[in-house]
């Protein structure tokens, strides 16, 4: 049991591509950090069962699964500390998920911001407005909210895109808790404006979506050419440029300390040509990644290592998640009889 004055910080990661730089600045590394903080109970797991919505190559998905998994680990999360986890091996996961089905509005799930775009580029395109639509993706919040109510988790830290989410879990736990009795703790989405979005290769938000992304881990000489394609504008050297106004300024400070990024302020400035910027933008990002590589390299070279651990995050996560759902069960009617 946690103690009350505990704070259960729940955030998952879908797993159906490659961690990016953007992953890692804006979700990986601070939760990391957070998960050494006192007081906290960290539950961080790889969404898997989301990971279907999206994508329905396999390999693909089993692949992500073990990278998401490797770059935490590569990253020093304290596994003893932090429940880390796999969703699908969670079983209390799914079936809570049915729960919460039976009790969420389909006209909350109407107002989902992942189905109204596919709806209204359907309609854009003057196809059926459900055109490709699958029932995943059209309850995929509900699937979220068991993920985040079955460890009663109070902040749920996401990306802006995940705000309504959170909130519909809100929602749905709390009709559940109007008609079935007091269960669930209402989760808080919690949004870091000090967190940096970054932006990918062409400018716009780094997402796989876009394929705009600089993976975290591919070799040295990749991440070098990933970093020499970021879009840049015409000024020539000795020519003031804004740094403001730059991706690659923007991913400098994401990873530079306070010093470094008045320095390369001066430096824009000063006129520092592009190819000077991204050269020493690459030997930043390069020093800090160099470590966490050696040890993401071994680690997907040992995937029956990183199942241990798994399989352990998945022991722990069983034995708060089971009792819960024990409860839920009956308080929805399902036990066994006499
Ligand atoms: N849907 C989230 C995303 O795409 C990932 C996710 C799944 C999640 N379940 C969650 C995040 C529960 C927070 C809590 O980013």
């Amino acid at each position: 049991m946690t103690s009350t004055a505990t704070t259960r910080v729940l955030t998952g990661i879908t797993t159906s591509g490659t961690p990016h730089l953007g992953n890692y600045v804006g979700a990986i590394r601070p939760a990391i950090a957070a998960s050494r903080e006192a007081g906290q109970q960290s539950y961080y797991f790889l969404a898997d069962y989301h990971a279907l919505i999206k994508c329905q190559q396999p390999e693909l998905v089993h692949q992500s699964t073990l990278e998401v998994a490797a770059t935490w680990l590569a990253f020093g999360l304290d596994t003893d500390r932090a429940l880390f986890y796999r969703q699908s091996d969670v079983p209390e996961i799914p079936e809570l998920t049915w729960y919460l089905t039976c009790m969420a509005a389909k006209g909350l799930m109407n107002r989902s911001h992942a189905y109204k775009a596919a709806v209204q580029e359907n309609t854009d395109n003057g196809a059926d407005p459900d055109f490709g639509v699958t029932m995943g993706l059209f309850s995929y919040p509900v699937l979220m909210a068991a993920d985040i109510l079955i460890f009663n988790a109070h902040k749920v830290p996401v990306g802006r895109d995940q705000i309504q989410h959170v909130e519909m879990a809100r929602d749905i736990a709390q009709r559940f808790n109007h008609h079935y009795g007091e269960h669930f703790t209402l989760p808080e989405a919690v949004v870091d404006d000090q967190v940096a979005v970054l932006q990918g290769l062409d400018g716009r938000k780094m997402s796989k979506s876009y394929g705009n992304t600089i993976p975290l881990f591919e070799d040295e000489k990749k991440l070098r050419k990933k970093i020499n394609k970021i879009k840049t504008n015409l000024l020539e050297p000795g020519e003031p440029k804004d740094p403001d106004d730059s991706a690659l300024f923007q991913i400098w400070q994401a990873f530079a300390s306070p010093e470094q990024c008045a320095q390369m302020r001066a430096a824009y400035a000063e006129g520092i040509g592009w190819g000077e910027a991204k050269k020493q933008l690459f030997e930043l990002v390069n020093s800090q990644l160099a470590a966490p590589r050696e040890r993401y390299n071994a680690l997907i070279a040992n995937p029956a290592e990183i199942e241990v651990v798994l399989q352990k995050g998945a022991q722990r996560a069983r034995t708060e998640a089971a009792p819960l759902l024990a409860k839920l069960r009956t308080a929805v009617g399902i036990r066994p009889l006499g």
